[in-house]
């Protein structure tokens, strides 16, 4: 059967590139500078991003996240009352414009009193010059397919030493930071491992994903951050 033609919701063009939301039959797209960035096929990892980070930190209050995409991650950390403020940084304003006038029901209505949407680049916010300020008990980076499939170039730096390190330094102690990437991502470990201090624990969990008949793995690097340690 041939599959569904794709019908453009929304387009516009920002320093970034073009930023396309469009509607394939049920499936929701979001197209970022030219590459596929997600759809609604499967958010069963952006969803797991959250999960991972949630469970691992007992008092989540303040969490921040890296990619508002199609706002699944940020819902599933929303769904946890235990979470009393979520800020989502975005870099494609039109993305949060999109989503403050309910353009698609997946984007539509999350905004609220626990919840601010930020166009900004999440690298300007992790190192503090941004706007909002940190720390925070969570941290949930989902700006790339991965740190080998970005979808901007610049975001390279996010998961180099100085971007991994303004990582740890933006998490309150105990914090947790995790990053998705649609495949397993050694030498980001590596990287996170290279800035953890003595009791910081680094991890990676691969995530198994059926897409067009195919196997996937995907994988969250996490980092935990050991309580009661400064700087
Ligand atoms: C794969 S999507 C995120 C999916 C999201 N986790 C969800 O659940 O829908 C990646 C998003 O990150 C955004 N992005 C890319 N680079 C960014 C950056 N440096 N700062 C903030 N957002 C960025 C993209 O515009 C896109 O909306």
């Amino acid at each position: 059967m041939e599959p569904d033609p794709p019908l453009t919701l929304a387009r516009e063009a920002t320093p970034h590139g073009e930023v396309v939301l469009r509607r394939r039959g049920a499936v929701l797209e979001l197209v970022v500078d030219g590459a596929f960035a997600m759809d609604t096929v499967d958010t069963t990892t952006e969803v797991r991003l959250a999960e991972a980070a949630l469970t691992r930190h007992q008092e989540p209050e303040r969490v921040l996240v890296g990619g508002l995409g199609l706002g699944f991650t940020a819902r599933a950390v929303l769904a946890d009352p235990r979470v009393r403020r979520v800020d989502v940084v975005e870099l494609a304003e039109p993305l949060v414009r999109w989503a403050r006038e309910g353009l698609v029901p997946e984007l539509a209505g999350l905004e609220g009193e626990r919840c601010r949407l930020v166009a900004d680049d999440v690298a300007h916010v992790l190192t503090g010059a941004g706007s909002p300020p940190g720390p925070w008990d969570v941290v949930l980076l989902d700006v790339d397919n991965g740190p080998g499939f970005l979808l901007h170039p610049g975001n390279a730096a996010l998961y180099e030493r100085s971007g991994l390190a303004a990582l740890r330094r933006s998490l309150a102690p105990g914090g947790v930071g995790v990053v998705w990437s649609s495949h397993p991502a050694p030498d980001l470990l590596a990287g996170l491992r290279s800035v953890a201090a003595p009791g910081d624990e680094v991890e990676e969990t691969a995530l198994v994903v059926h897409r067009e008949g195919r196997e996937l793995t995907y994988s969250l690097s996490v980092l935990h951050r050991a309580p009661g340690t400064a700087g």
